[in-house]
This record gives C-alpha cells, sequence and structure tokens, in this order.
C-alpha cells in the first residue's frame, strides 16, 4: 500500500519550526495592540461570488487558483452553493465589516487577522498552495478620515516597526500609486496603445494580457521583454490630481517619519480592488518569490460587495516568507568557531589535537577537523562553523608557521605558532 502524504503544496510544521511561528505572531500581536487594532476572525470558507466581485474575474487568483467547489444540498429546500477556501483575507473582511454594519459606529475599524489562506499556485521556495498571512485592515466611513493619506503612512510605518521588532534587517519598501479607477481606465487604453505596435515581439503571457488586462504586462518576469516594458507609458503620467495630491501627502509623511521607500512604477499588485496606494515590502534573501507582504488601498471595494462607502487600505505578510527570512538571517548571525584546524593527511591528527588543546586553554572557540578529509572538504566544513581555517601540515609541523585564512577577507596569512591564540582572537577579517 503506498503510504499517504501531505498534499502537494502543504506542509507541516514541527516543534522544531512552530517556536518561531509562535514567536512572529506574538510580536505581530503586540505590535496591533500598541497601534490600537483589534483581532478578527472570518471564515475559512466563504460564498464564491465574494472573491469574484471583491478580488476580480480576471485576476489569476480567481481566474485559475481558487480551491471552489459546489456544496451539495442537504435537504430538499436547500440550494446548491458555490464555496471557496478563502485565497486572501481582505474581502471577507470588509463582508464582515457590511454584514455587521460596522461603519454604523462611525468610527474607524482597525482589524487585524492570522490565519490560512488558499491558492492552488505552482508550489515553490516561498510559495505555497496553504500559506498563512498575518493581515490588516483600517476601513470606515469618511467622516472617520479612512480616505486621509495620513493612514496609509501610518500602515506602512507599522509594518516599518513590525519588520523591525521581528529581527527582519535588510527589507525594501516599493511604493506605487494606481490611482482611482478612472485613472486606471486611462492608463488600460494609454498601455494598450503602446503594446499595439510591439506585443508581437513579446511573450505568449503578455500578447494574451495586452487584450485582457494590459496592466499585468508590468508583471512580467521574461528578461527579452524587460526592454519593451520599459519604453511603456508609466502610470503616474495617468494619475489625477486628487491621486497625485493624495501620493505626496503619503510620501511626505514617510520622509517625516523616517520609512525609507523606492518608488516602483510597475507595481500595479494581482489583485482588482486596488485604488491609489500601492506597496510592497521586498527581501532580497528570498529568491524569485521576494514579496515579504503586500497591500493598499481599497477605497471602492465596500461599494463592490453591495455595502456602504467606506474606504480602507491594508496589507498582509506572508508568514511562511516571514519565517524563511528569519531562519536565513538566523543562520547567517549563528556564532561561528574562531578557527577550523584542518590536518593534512590522518598522521597530522595528533599534532592537530595537541594544537586544538593549546588554542581551546588560550580561551579560543575550535573546531577540530579531521586528516582523513580530502583538503576541498575540510575547506566546505570550515567555511560552515568557523571563521578561519588552520592549516596543519607536515612543513608547517615542522616550522611552526601556521597558514591562517580569513574566510570573510579571503586573506591567508602565515602566522607563527606562539602568536596563534593572539592572531586568532582578533575579530574576523582584521
Ligand atoms: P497578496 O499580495 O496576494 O495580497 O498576498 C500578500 C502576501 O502573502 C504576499 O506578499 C506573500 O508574502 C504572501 N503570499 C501570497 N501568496 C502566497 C503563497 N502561495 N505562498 C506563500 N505566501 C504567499 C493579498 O493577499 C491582499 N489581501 C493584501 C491586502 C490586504 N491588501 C489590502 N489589504
Amino acid at each position: 500500500m503506498s503510504t499517504l502524504k501531505a498534499v502537494r503544496g502543504t506542509r507541516d510544521l514541527l516543534p522544531s519550526e512552530t517556536a518561531l511561528w509562535n514567536r512572529i505572531e506574538a510580536t505581530a500581536r503586540a505590535v496591533f495592540a500598541r497601534y490600537n487594532f483589534g483581532e478578527i476572525r472570518t471564515p475559512v470558507f466563504e460564498d464564491t461570488a465574494l472573491f469574484a466581485r471583491g478580488v476580480g474575474e480576471e485576476t489569476d487568483i480567481v481566474s485559475k487558483e481558487m480551491y471552489t467547489w459546489e456544496d451539495r444540498a442537504r435537504a430538499q429546500s436547500e440550494k446548491t452553493q458555490s464555496l471557496t477556501l478563502r485565497p486572501e483575507n481582505t474581502a471577507g473582511v470588509v463582508r464582515a465589516y457590511i454584514e455587521h454594519q460596522l461603519g454604523e459606529t462611525g468610527q474607524l475599524q482597525k482589524l487585524y487577522y492570522i490565519g490560512p489562506q488558499f491558492r492552488r499556485e505552482r508550489p515553490q521556495k516561498g510559495r505555497y498552495r496553504q500559506f498563512s498571512q498575518i493581515g490588516a485592515e483600517v476601513i470606515g466611513p469618511t467622516s472617520a478620515g479612512s480616505e486621509s493619506p495620513l493612514r496609509d503612512a501610518e500602515v506602512l510605518e507599522m509594518l516599518a516597526t513590525l519588520l523591525d521588532e521581528m529581527g527582519i534587517t535588510g527589507w525594501t519598501l516599493e511604493l506605487n500609486s494606481v490611482g482611482s479607477a478612472a485613472d486606471r481606465a486611462r492608463y488600460n487604453e494609454a498601455l494598450r496603445a503602446a503594446l499595439a505596435p510591439v506585443v508581437d515581439k513579446m511573450c505568449v503571457d503578455c500578447q494574451r494580457r495586452a487584450v485582457t488586462n494590459p496592466l499585468r504586462v508590468l508583471d512580467c518576469k521574461v528578461a527579452a521583454d524587460q526592454p519593451i516594458i520599459d519604453t511603456l507609458p508609466v502610470i503616474s503620467d495617468s494619475l489625477d490630481e486628487a491621486s497625485r495630491v493624495h501620493f505626496a501627502a503619503v510620501t511626505a509623511a514617510l520622509d517625516a517619519a523616517g520609512v525609507a521607500y523606492t518608488r516602483n512604477h510597475r507595481l500595479v499588485r494581482g489583485l482588482d480592488y486596488y485604488t491609489r496606494t500601492t506597496f510592497e515590502f521586498t527581501h532580497g534573501g528570498l529568491g524569485a518569490q521576494n514579496a515579504l507582504l503586500g497591500g493598499g488601498r481599497y477605497d471602492g471595494l465596500s461599494e463592490m460587495l453591495g455595502g456602504p462607502r467606506a474606504p480602507g487600505i491594508g496589507f498582509a505578510m506572508g508568514e511562511d516568507r516571514l519565517v524563511l527570512t528569519l531562519q536565513a538571517l538566523e543562520a547567517a548571525h549563528a556564532p561561528k568557531a574562531d578557527a577550523f584546524i584542518a590536518p593534512l593527511g590522518e598522521g597530522l591528527n595528533p599534532a592537530a589535537l595537541a594544537l586544538a588543546k593549546e588554542l581551546r586553554r588560550a580561551g579560543l572557540r575550535v573546531e577540530l577537523g579531521e586528516g582523513g578529509f580530502r583538503l576541498k572538504k575540510s575547506f566546505e566544513a570550515a567555511d560552515k562553523t568557523a571563521r578561519r581555517i588552520v592549516i596543519m601540515g607536515e612543513d608547517e609541523l615542522q616550522s611552526g608557521i601556521l597558514t591562517v585564512k580569513d574566510f570573510a577577507t579571503g586573506l591567508q596569512t602565515k602566522v607563527p605558532r606562539a602568536e596563534l591564540a593572539v592572531f586568532l582572537s582578533k575579530p574576523a577579517g582584521e
């Protein structure tokens, strides 16, 4: 009998990993509390129409990635219903906002969530079919200030704080504005016109996108298409005065709060509900799936779902990607030995042990290799565990002059044995 395994794109998290997940979630909850957010928990499955209307029929998520099924009627009086495992949480939160008439309070609703989402994507590092998001939404009537650019800047500043407190360094905030629905329609036309004479030189996906949804051409990763994409009009030229003023106010507030960002004219995002501000925080350590999180403003979403006017802004962090980034950063900062001693041949093992004893007694952290290893293998093992490698060959033993290589600088130095302990106790790279 074949053994059963977790479904492709899903994973078990064992105790060795869940500790880090819990730490990340605890940090998020603590930061959300300081910014006065409350937790919302919406169902894991919803009416399919919610995502079709909210996220958009034409998007990749709705057109090909959703887990959707016809739910059987249990009684003759019941109808079958199309249900979908949530691919994201913003549409569910806005549905709940409408259903519970949260706008009637007249206050801004500041809601956060942590939980699983489902998309039938091609699994790879950082991309799964069940993944977890930590997200937040700020939504409310315009009278509560929900449209203010200060809300955008506050959310972005909170994200910078969140990442800092989680210990994630080296991120980049990429920022753009996709304007109002009318701005986007204008931009789509400009793109369509610019693409017409060149699209036959582009990849097949772009040829399709140029017809169905020209904005998506900007997401193309095919190298040969990039020079063409670079010549296309940019969305900032299609923004109306109000959207420009809004964006300028967001960046002014970010400057005042010391949150660094770069403008990415191609950041249009893969969900249809966005208006004005869009953003992603990326991290170089993640490889191809480099978005730690994404979000933006969605001033028309509530009305698209049949609710009152309720502008909003929010984001979702990919928790799996936060974990991957932290694991990589922690591995890079794991304490390393001061030296790895590599005997050249088994006959030098005893001499290497004597040297290791000498250095350890001098207070150094020392890893002892094995003379039976080939030199290449010793170097690989040393690079993983220590800042420097000390070669102990026949010549070194006779002359009392040892060869030390520093992995940070790549420099090789000859050091008399009597000076070795002092040499190795200096910080790496000196
Ligand atoms: P999104 O960009 O589709 O936006 O997803 C947000 C983040 O979730 C991504 O940046 C990524 O870190 C993570 N993510 C997405 N798909 C996967 C996957 N297959 N595997 C692992 N991680 C993934 C949204 O979902 C919007 N609801 C964000 C939002 C909230 N906008 C406004 N409010």
